[in-house]
Formats: C-alpha cells, sequence, structure tokens
C-alpha cells in the first residue's frame, strides 16, 4: 500500500512578488517545491505529484533534482491544481495527502500525525492551531461590527490526509458543479470534503507549517532554516 502526496504548486506567486512562481523560490539554497517534498518524504510519504505551472513543468522537475516526482500541470485555482494531479496516483495508493508548496518548512512529526489518523479511520485529516489574534467581523467602510469568540475556531494547514475515495469524491463533486456554472466556496481539500457531509478531523499543526504568501514569509522561512532545527 502506498501514501501518496499531491503537491501544489502551480501558482503564479502574485503575493510574493518575485515575477517567477513561488514553489522556484529559494530558502537555504533549495526551491520551496524540493524543500516540501523532503519533509513528506521525511514523514513517511512513499509517493509524489508535484502540480506545476503549466509551461514550468521543466523548471520544477530541474528543482526537484534526482527527488522521485510525477510532474503534471495545474490549472487555474488550487482546486483544479489538484483535481489534476488526481488521475497521476498511484493504483495502490491508501492514504493521500495534500500539501502545499509554499508550506515547506512543515515539520515531517506533522506529515506522520496526519497519515496515522487517516490509517486509524478517519477519512479527512487537517492539521490545525489556536488562532492568535483577536478576530472581528467588519462591514462597510472596515467598521467592526462584532467581536468574534475565538474559542471554536482553528487556523488549518496542510498537509490534509484522506482516503482516496473521499479525496476523490469531493473533487468530482467540485467539478460537477463548476461544469454547471454553480459556485464551489470551500477553497481546501477539507472544505471540498465537508460539503459531501464528510466528518473532518483535526490533529495538531505546527507554526514552522505557515505558508510562505509574503517577503515577510520568505525572509522567516530563511531565518528559520538558518538556525537550524527547532
Ligand atoms: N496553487 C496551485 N495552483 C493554483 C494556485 C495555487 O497549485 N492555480 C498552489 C500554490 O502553488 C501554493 C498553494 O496552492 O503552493 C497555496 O496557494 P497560494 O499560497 O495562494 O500560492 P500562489 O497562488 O502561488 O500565490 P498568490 O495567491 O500570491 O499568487
Ligand atoms: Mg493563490
Amino acid at each position: 500500500m502506498t501514501v501518496a502526496a499531491i503537491v501544489p504548486a502551480a501558482g503564479r506567486g502574485e503575493r510574493l512578488g518575485l515575477g517567477r512562481p513561488k514553489a522556484l523560490a529559494v530558502v537555504g539554497g533549495l526551491a520551496l517545491v524540493a524543500r516540501a517534498v523532503d519533509g513528506l518524504v521525511a514523514g513517511g510519504v512513499d509517493a509524489v505529484v508535484v502540480v506545476a505551472p503549466p509551461g514550468d513543468e521543466d523548471a520544477v522537475r530541474a528543482a526537484l533534482g534526482a527527488r522521485r516526482a510525477a510532474v503534471v500541470p495545474g490549472a487555474d485555482d488550487r482546486v483544479g491544481s489538484v483535481d489534476a494531479a488526481l488521475q497521476a496516483l498511484p493504483g495502490d495508493t491508501d492514504v493521500v495527502l495534500v500539501h502545499d508548496a509554499a508550506r515547506c518548512l512543515c515539520p515531517p512529526a506533522v506529515v506522520r500525525a496526519v497519515i496515522d489518523a487517516v490509517r486509524a479511520g478517519h477519512p479527512a485529516v487537517v492539521p490545525a492551531t489556536a488562532v492568535a489574534d483577536t478576530l472581528k467581523r467588519t462591514g462597510e467602510s472596515g467598521v467592526v461590527t462584532a467581536t468574534v469568540d475565538r474559542s471554536g475556531l482553528a487556523a488549518v494547514q496542510t498537509p490534509q490526509g484522506f482516503d482516496p475515495a473521499t479525496l476523490r469524491a469531493a473533487h468530482e463533486r467540485a467539478r460537477t458543479l463548476r461544469a454547471a456554472g454553480g459556485p464551489v466556496a470551500a477553497t481546501d481539500d477539507a472544505g471540498l470534503a465537508e460539503d459531501l457531509g464528510v466528518a473532518v478531523v483535526t490533529v495538531p499543526g505546527d507554526p514552522r507549517a505557515f505558508k510562505v504568501t509574503t517577503p515577510l514569509d520568505l525572509a522567516m522561512a530563511e531565518a528559520l532554516v538558518t538556525a537550524g532545527p527547532a
């Protein structure tokens, strides 16, 4: 049986603003996508499918070097990119993770915890952390209309883990809805599974699984790599 991972890396990295795909940005001499794959393999993943920006497949392959990974072209948004990778999963996959290339410093222990929870029988698993900031609801022109009780809230990271039939069914539903012109509100794979009525469970996330989104995040990743293992 195979633990497979889909690594969406097909985004353009507009907010990082390097003028090239974010997955190819370098931290401590290694591209984000290569670091993300190394973390997954260290956490117990056997097979990896990386989703590259269409036209940049060779650049992603070069960044991956000798790492064993299939590379497939992605789509206009993240949901479509993950969907594009489903057909490339090995036939005997019994656990599938979806992990953002941009979360390149996710500790292997988080990967293992997600795999273990799926193996324990949970069809959908997400790493979650507590929300640190106070949250407010705002209305027109930014006026605060309410303070949100954050005790029942969690910030969700990747890798998100699924039994393969659940992930396939979740994307199948999203694909069908889109083809009919309907809205797909979910922005992550667990959200698509929730839309199917699947119970999504949490395991403890880790601050180092943060998503590199802005130049500040890239500087933070560089500092963490320079500082060495925590
Ligand atoms: N992603 C993808 N396909 C897309 C959009 C995003 O595979 N069409 C991937 C990104 O490569 C990233 C992850 O999904 O690893 C999370 O997306 P995000 O942080 O938004 O990355 P980008 O879309 O590249 O960044 P931006 O939104 O700033 O352009
Ligand atoms: Mg994006």
